[in-house]
């Protein structure tokens, strides 16, 4: 009799244990219907967030797609965005981890792509304390004022009524503003914009993102990573290598000239702070340094000059617009001491003044809001949750991925209204606008929380400052006077434009 109980009880055990496993798998967000191995990337086409968003559409602001073998929920509205972010923001502060990350960042060791843990704790604070901070920042404003005198003065002297690449133009000023900030050289060339030529280290870089914005097979399903169909790996290596040489040769010619600083005051730029802090501190050693040079310089220069260019393209498109921030820049102008162009006696817009134009802040914010640089911000469930976690009612299983559709968010008519696709900069100047701050989770061009991004006073720094000055010095009109079609968007790390922004510049009479 003994052992039918036994057989009855372990029956009915597995019965309630079959019967979970069923049930967790029906409390899954609702989804399209998957294939075997590649799960839904036949669904997926480029750009991404715009597929996302068709399908966001049929299956709702949360849903379930495998990327290949990895489980993924896009979120495409503010209420889900808080659930994630705020109620566990804990429990998804990890990234997913690529090969091209582990390939060319010395084996992920870079902010953006580190594995959540003690060591990105350590390089998150070295980050948001030293290198980022608004003091920072700050100190760095002399050569980010010379390298926009640089570009306005040849815009001036060569570009003048001719048809101008802005993105290039516009890539190679924000370029050096950062290499300069970095280790005090100049590493782009402005003058291609003009001739049209190439900048080896700026393909460097480009080729870089190229193969951080093409998914690599192995990352989708690992089991067939060793075929490699795409070559990707070789790509990969290649762009590692001169990566490497590139900084290792900044490093050995520093190191060579070390000017033996030690007072955190006196760093002339971040690679001086870096050594110092390598000095003082065995826990960092040389690869640390040259993936954190890569790591600032692949994070802020495509983001930024994507930021700057969509502003700009909206700005043509909305003359009204273009004219009142040209008013407002002229007043403050006139009424303050703004920098002197080397020589020239003309002025420019200093950072210490980007607050009192509020207007340029609207509509900063507003070509944010419309076009995020990152239109999909990554997020995966942190490796200790291994048996996965209930989120919203939904059970999500370990390792699940979480792509926010900051594109889609912003065009969310219950959250911004009717208008909620056109440009409209006067929302952000109503009080009890969103700010950037991470609390307004309708809004989050810069992420938030544990792993929002630390170089955001760098960006609304910059940005902000370079439109100011191109459109104090210059009046833009676009070739033939049409209107730029702004409803196409290019597949690349970031979302840009489909094509390159062009532009006529003329000389402004208030300006000379
Ligand atoms: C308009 C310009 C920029 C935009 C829109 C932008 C946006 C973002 C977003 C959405 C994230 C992910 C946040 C999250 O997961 O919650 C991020 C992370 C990051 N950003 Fe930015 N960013 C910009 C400029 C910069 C600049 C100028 C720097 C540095 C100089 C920078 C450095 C980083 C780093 C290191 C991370 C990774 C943080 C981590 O994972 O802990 N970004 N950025």
């Amino acid at each position: 009799m003994e052992p039918l109980i036994v057989c009855a009880c372990a029956f009915m055990v597995l019965i309630v244990l079959l019967r979970r496993r069923a049930g967790r798998v029906q409390c899954l967000p609702p989804g399209p219907p998957g294939r075997p191995i590649i799960g839904h990337l036949h669904l997926l086409q480029p750009p991404l967030h715009l597929c996302l968003h068709t399908l966001s559409q049929q299956y709702g602001p949360i849903f379930f797609i495998k990327m290949g073998s990895s489980p993924a929920v896009v979120v495409s509205s503010p209420f889900w965005a808080k659930e994630f972010l705020h109620t566990h923001e804990h429990d998804f502060a990890d990234r997913p981890q690529f090969e091209a990350s582990k390939r060319i960042f010395y084996n992920n060791r870079t902010l953006v792509m580190m594995e959540y843990g003690s060591l990105w704790r350590h390089l998150r604070k070295l980050y948001t304390v030293h290198i980022l901070s608004s003091k920072r920042v700050e100190m760095f404003e002399n050569p980010r004022l010379e390298e926009m005198a640089l570009s306005i003065k040849l815009l001036e002297n060569q570009m003048c009524g001719a048809v101008v690449d802005l993105r290039k133009l516009v890539f190679n000023t924000v370029g050096n503003m950062m290499s300069r900030m970095l280790f005090s050289k100049r590493s782009f060339d402005v003058s291609e914009a003009a001739d049209g030529g190439e900048c080896r280290f700026k393909e460097l870089v480009e080729r870089t993102a190229v193969l951080f914005g093409t998914p690599f097979l192995g990352d989708l399903v690992p089991w067939l990573s060793w075929l490699d169909v795409q070559g990707a790996r070789k790509r990969m290596d290649r762009v590692a290598k001169e990566l490497d040489k590139f900084f290792e040769e900044v490093l050995v010619e520093r190191i060579a000239t070390s000017r033996g600083v030690s007072e955190e005051e006196t760093d002339a730029d971040y690679l001086d702070m870096l050594l110092r802090i390598y000095n003082e501190d065995g826990g960092m050693d040389r690869d640390s340094i040259k993936c954190i040079l890569m790591d600032l310089l692949m994070a802020s220069i495509e983001t930024t000059t994507t930021a700057i260019e969509w502003t700009l393209a909206e700005l043509l498109n909305n003359k009204s617009c273009m004219m009142k921030l040209q008013e407002e820049v002229d007043t403050l102008i006139q009424g303050e001491d703004a920098a002197v162009l080397n020589g020239s006696g003309k002025c420019l817009v200093r950072d210490s003044q980007l607050t009192k134009l509020g207007y340029l802040q609207a509509i900063f914010k507003e070509s944010l809001r419309l076009h995020p640089p990152f239109a999909l911000n990554l997020r995966q469930m942190c490796k200790a949750l291994d048996t996965g976690i209930k989120v919203g009612g939904y059970d999500l299983p370990k390792k699940t991925r979480v792509i926010f559709n900051l594109w889609a968010m912003a065009r969310d008519t219950t959250m911004w209204g009717a208008n909620a696709g056109s440009f409209c900069p006067d929302r952000f100047l109503n009080d009890g606008a969103p700010d950037l701050r991470g609390h307004h989770y309708e809004f989050l061009p810069f992420g938030t929380g544990r792993r929002g991004c630390p170089g955001m006073s760098m960006a609304l720094t910059v940005a902000p400052f370079v439109v100011a000055n191109l459109v104090l010095r210059f009046n833009w009109e676009t070739p033939d006077g049409i209107i730029l079609d702004l409803s196409k968007e290019a597949s690349s790390l970031t979302a840009p434009l489909a094509t390159p922004l062009v532009a006529i510049p003329t000389l402004r009479r208030s300006s000379q």
